[in-house]
């Protein structure tokens, strides 16, 4: 996120410098190489207005701006993990001079707030605090940031708000100005209400298999209602990432904190945990028994598009299937290494082919669209089983059928 912003406020013409602490990753970026996957970022990191060092002294004495873009991952109790950026605000503080601007990026409970605050009046400067959300979804987060539906913008002085603004007025997305609060909160809540859309579908799937519904159908039939709208309606393993699973919880936190139950959130994550629950047990279905299986996954990273394994669905399927002593044979098109599992269990092949190779059953996890165009006739071929589960309804069922494989979607 520090990366994007970083490199999209250089494309908007303004002058630049990220900070790390990692002074590998600051040395990779010096020599033009980018550390993650993501669409478009290489050709921004060339700007000229972009810069790369772990001086953090330098940076805030030059800048009249500083954003704190660094992470909050989640803690065992479901809470936002501060430590980051209490630690960035000190670090900050130290160097810190009238009139400059300090803009909260990442995203973290309003109860935060009080504790920046203190950290950063050690300064004794007179500075404005911001919180500018972040709403970028990975695998589209450069076309996110330059091309916003809205930029939402909390400060409490007119000061804050205004310079803030001023840095996006070349992007053509309305501005919400409001307190610092709301800004919180309206992060939180976009992204707890996409995941609430995501597990609402996720329920309807789980009725139309009882009912001889097509849940693909009843997102289409749903999403021609502008009220709704077709996005985020796709049923399946359920999400993953960096954010929903978080930010869902840390919102949960939150109301607890203030005797607000959130009820619904606590459903929409236990509907999510169940999903990827309903996709192993549909494999069982077919196979009886994981013992000495071989399976195939095709997809590992949590959505298409980027090589971010937080969260995703495909690392509760691989521990529980080496767990019941099967072995996998993996191939993503982006992700070529996962941390934590035997290699020699979980092996990841250079392509779909290689993985479907001697397979007891094929079970998809991210729909790389590339995996539209593999030819499952050859597959077929290729294959011990003749089982596909399909975990984001994406396959054409009809098509794999006539080959002669099991098709099973989520909820058609
Ligand atoms: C999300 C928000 O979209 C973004 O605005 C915010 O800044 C960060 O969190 P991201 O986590 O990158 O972005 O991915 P997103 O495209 O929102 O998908 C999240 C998860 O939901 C993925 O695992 C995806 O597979 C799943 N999903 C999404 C579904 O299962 N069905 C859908 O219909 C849509």
């Amino acid at each position: 996120m520090g990366l994007v912003t970083g490199a999209c406020f250089a494309h908007l013409g303004h002058d630049v410098k990220c900070i790390d602490t990692d002074t590998e990753k600051i040395k990779r970026l010096n020599e033009g190489e980018c550390p993650i996957y993501e669409e478009g970022l290489n050709e921004l990191l060339k700007s000229e207005h972009l810069g790369f060092s772990t001086d953090l002294e330098q940076a805030v004495k030059d800048s009249e701006i500083i954003f704190i873009c660094v992470g909050t991952p989640e803690k065992e109790d479901g809470s936002a993990d501060l430590r980051y950026v209490f630690d960035v605000c000190k670090s900050v503080a130290g160097y810190l001079k009238d009139g400059q601007t300090i803009v909260i990026k990442s995203t973290l409970p309003v109860t935060a707030v009080p504790k920046i605050k203190e950290l950063l009046d050690e300064s004794g400067a007179k500075y404005n605090l911001v919180s500018n959300p972040e709403f970028l979804a990975q695998g589209t987060a450069v076309k996110d940031f330059l091309e916003p539906d809205r930029v939402v913008i909390g400060s409490n002085t007119e000061d804050g708000l205004n310079q803030v603004a001023k840095l996006y007025e070349n992007v053509d997305a309305p501005i919400v100005k409001t307190n610092i609060e709301s800004a919180i909160i309206a992060k939180y809540a976009a992204n707890a209400f996409l995941a609430t859309k995501v597990s609402f579908i996720n329920s309807i799937a789980s009725l139309c298999e009882e009912v001889g519904a097509n849940v693909n159908d009843v997102a289409i039939g749903m999403g021609h209602d502008k009220r709704i709208g077709n996005r985020f309606l796709k049923a399946g393993i359920g999400y993953g990432g960096s954010c929903f699973p978080k930010d869902t919880k840390a919102l949960v936190k939150m109301g607890d904190e203030v005797g607000v139950s959130f009820d619904i959130l606590k459903a929409v994550d236990s509907i999510n945990t169940r999903q990827r629950e309903i996709v192993l047990e549909k494999l069982k279905n077919y196979l009886n028994d994981f013992d000495g299986k071989t399976i195939c996954m095709l997809g590992l990273a949590f959505k298409p598009g980027t090589d971010d394994m937080r969260d995703a669905p495909s690392l509760y399927l691989a521990k529980e299937l080496l767990d019941s002593n099967s072995s996998l044979q993996v191939f993503d098109p982006i992700v070529k290494s996962v941390k934590g599992f035997d290699e020699s269990k979980l092996v990841i092949k250079d392509e779909a082919y290689q993985a479907a190779k001697g397979a007891d059953a094929i079970v998809l996890v991210t729909e790389h669209p590339e995996f539209a165009d593999l030819d499952f006739g050859k597959i077929k071929g290729l294959v011990r089983g003749n089982v596909i589960i399909d975990g984001r309804n994406f396959l054409d069922a009809k098509k794999l059928k006539d080959y002669g494989f099991d098709y099973e979607g989520i909820g058609i």
